[in-house]
């Protein structure tokens, strides 16, 4: 398989380090930072399996998707109080503005904390003001997703998407699934979607992470689903590659997500670049920084360096994300203006 060379000189690692960017697809419990996680559980009294940051950094690393959620399961339960999510929110925040990330919509998967008797309204309103205090700091702005695990089944989805929308003030705008994509597909949830979108929701799904092309066909044409998360297996089925490009549907790809979890075996089986070239809408991702050990311009300079991405590639990329993002159609408008603009003065300034 070829690729374009592309050399990440001094000038483009420059300018992924600084240009200004969006990042559609992350989730707030996995964004946690080691020395958080230890210090909640220690306040919580919740046993996680570490002792240390060196400790926890050990735990992440994964054969598969299936330990991948294993380990997640285990540390997220040291989150407990409104409080502690406001600290995971404020410290997300600042982090995405050292990326300088202006928009994000970011995740948080609500089953996990409700089966443990933690009170989602004030998770949730923590979460807000977590995210307010870094965007007054920083001016990093965040809307919020609810990620419902799928694996919990449709049932249990219709209370969860009641108090997704008892949180729609505190800036909840979606509702999507996610958790175990094997042996849970997205047909069953066709009238919870239905029902998100009725109430005012936007809508996405993980889908095509460790499932073949059936699940993501499930994901736009049952769910609707304009976005989908990774969709990576998309590559396996040229009609559904044919068929997403028709619909504009955007595929929020997390590659470091995708190796760590074997979602992709190598970066030269990633299909990254081939959906790209197919036309595909993609935008790039960190879906889980801390299990991941990445960060937004580290996704970037990977894109470089195994997909052969330039400075072009990247904006569009970016440009990918505004668009695809879920601000109102103007506000989109408004921040690709901003978004460009500063672009343009950075690349002239750099020379890339
Ligand atoms: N929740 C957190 N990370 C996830 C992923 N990569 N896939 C599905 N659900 C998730
Ligand atoms: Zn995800």
């Amino acid at each position: 398989m070829s690729k374009p060379t592309v050399m990440l000189t001094p000038a483009l690692d420059a300018f992924i380090e600084r240009m200004p960017k969006v990042e559609l697809h992350l989730h707030l419990e996995g964004s946690i930072e080691s020395q958080t996680l230890l210090d909640l559980a220690a306040r919580n009294k919740i046993e996680i399996p570490a002792q240390n940051v060196a400790g926890v950094e050990q735990l992440l690393r994964y054969r598969d998707f299936g330990e991948f959620l294993t380990v997640y399961m285990a540390l997220v339960r040291a989150v407990v109080t409104g409080e502690d999510f406001e600290r995971l929110a404020y410290e997300l925040g600042r982090h995405l503005a050292t990326q300088r990330v202006r928009y994000a919509e970011v995740m948080v998967s609500p089953m996990q904390h409700i089966l443990r008797d933690v009170d989602m309204l004030e998770a949730i309103a923590g979460t807000a003001a977590g995210f307010a205090r870094a965007q007054r700091e920083t001016g990093v702005r965040v809307n919020l997703a609810f990620d419902f695990g799928r694996q919990y089944g449709p049932e249990r989805a219709w209370h969860v998407l009641e108090v997704a929308q008892q949180a729609m003030p505190y800036g909840v705008v979606a509702w999507s699934i996610g958790g175990n994509e094997i042996g849970n597909p997205p047909e069953p949830f066709a009238e919870v979607f239905a029902a998100a979108r009725q109430a005012g929701l936007q809508v996405m799904a993980h889908a095509g992470e460790v499932v073949g092309p059936a699940s993501v066909w499930g994901a736009v044409d049952v769910l609707q689903s304009a976005r989908i998360g990774h969709g990576i297996r998309a590559i396996d089925d040229p009609r559904l590659i044919a068929h997403l490009r028709t619909r504009g549907t955007v595929l929020d790809v997390s590659p470091s997500s995708n190796l760590y979890t074997g979602a992709a075996s190598s970066w030269t089986m990633h299909p990254l670049r081939r959906l790209y070239d197919a036309g595909v809408i993609v935008t790039i991702n960190t879906d889980d920084p801390t299990f991941f050990h990445t960060t937004l311009s580290s996704e970037f300079r990977l894109a470089v360096k195994h997909f052969g991405f330039t400075a072009d590639d990247l904006v569009q990329v970016t440009r990918n994300a505004v668009f695809g993002s879920f601000l109102p159609a103007a506000e989109q408008v408004a921040l690709w203006q901003e978004i460009e603009a500063e672009i343009a003065t950075l690349r002239a300034e750099l020379g890339v």
